[in-house]
């Protein structure tokens, strides 16, 4: 092991490699060429216009769109050879994703922990119920939560197999100022603690100040500005990624 670490450090920091992705809707060409990578332990954001190609990208990251060009390598491998060893290290959790609608939220997580074949699937559950403050949610019937509570659920069901990538579309768009705040800051620590690394959508932007290092504005498709939030802000001459936002996204 040892006599590997250079090697094997250089391999384990890219978490993920998009090349040239491309997806077409019929005449609509949702993603134009978008290449971007995530290392370990970073949070990635990519910020648009509504309809920019944002969750197209992401689909296509989690095998749930299959590109019509371009590559995905994920911990070092092709997703399309290796599909199912890479897409067990992966989650996600977005608030329109449905879940079983009738089971009871322990219920609902049990399931997802033996589906994911988790070695101690009770006592993760539990870890999670705590971290995510779901106690009091427990005997409730998923379909009967209310939007917020069910994001946190969702959160719940996305970490349960430590997944070594995290993909969140939107994932505080239901939630109130105060819950939103508190699963940022869990997030940043999941990030920081684990060396999981993030690939984030947000249209909240001190959010996405708050949590990613690095940002891909995204717009008709294509990639048209990368940076930090200050790198950003500093490249446009603006205060702050709000007006980035505006800026990028009235051409
Ligand atoms: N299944 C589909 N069939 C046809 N067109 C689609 C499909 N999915 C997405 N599109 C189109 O692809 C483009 C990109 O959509 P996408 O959902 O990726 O945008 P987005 O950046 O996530 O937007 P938002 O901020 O509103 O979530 C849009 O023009 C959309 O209408
Ligand atoms: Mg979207």
């Amino acid at each position: 092991m040892p006599g590997h670490a250079v090697t094997a450090s250089i391999d384990v920091m890219t978490v993920l490699e998009a090349v040239s992705l491309t997806k077409r809707f019929g005449p609509v060409t949702a993603v134009d060429g978008v290449s971007f990578s995530v290392g370990e332990g970073e949070i990635v954001g990519l910020l648009g216009p509504n309809g920019a190609g944002k969750t197209t990208t992401l689909h296509m990251i989690l095998g749930l769109t299959t590109p019509d060009s371009g590559t995905i390598r994920m911990f070092g491998r092709d997703l399309a050879a290796h599909r199912t060893w890479a897409l067990s290290r992966v989650n996600f959790a977005a608030s329109y994703a449905s879940l079983p609608w009738v089971l009871r939220v322990d219920e609902l997580l049990d399931v997802f922990a033996h589906m994911y074949g988790l070695r101690n699937p009770r006592r993760q559950v539990t870890q999670l119920m705590e971290l995510l403050d779901l106690g009091e949610l427990r005997d409730r019937r998923y379909g009967q939560l209310s939007s917020g509570q069910q994001t946190r659920v969702q959160l719940a069901k996305s970490l349960l197999n430590e997944p070594g990538l995290l993909v969140l579309d939107e994932p505080t768009a239901n939630l109130d100022p105060d819950v939103g705040d508190r699963m940022r800051e869990l997030l940043l620590r999941e990030a920081h603690r684990t060396g999981r690394a993030m690939l984030i959508t947000s249209h909240n932007m001190p959010e996405v100040e708050r949590m990613c290092s690095r940002i891909h504005f995204v717009s008709g498709g294509r990639i048209v500005a990368t940076g930090s939030a200050a790198e950003l802000a500093g490249a446009y001459g603006v205060d702050d990624l709000e007006a980035v936002f505006l800026r990028v996204a009235r051409g």
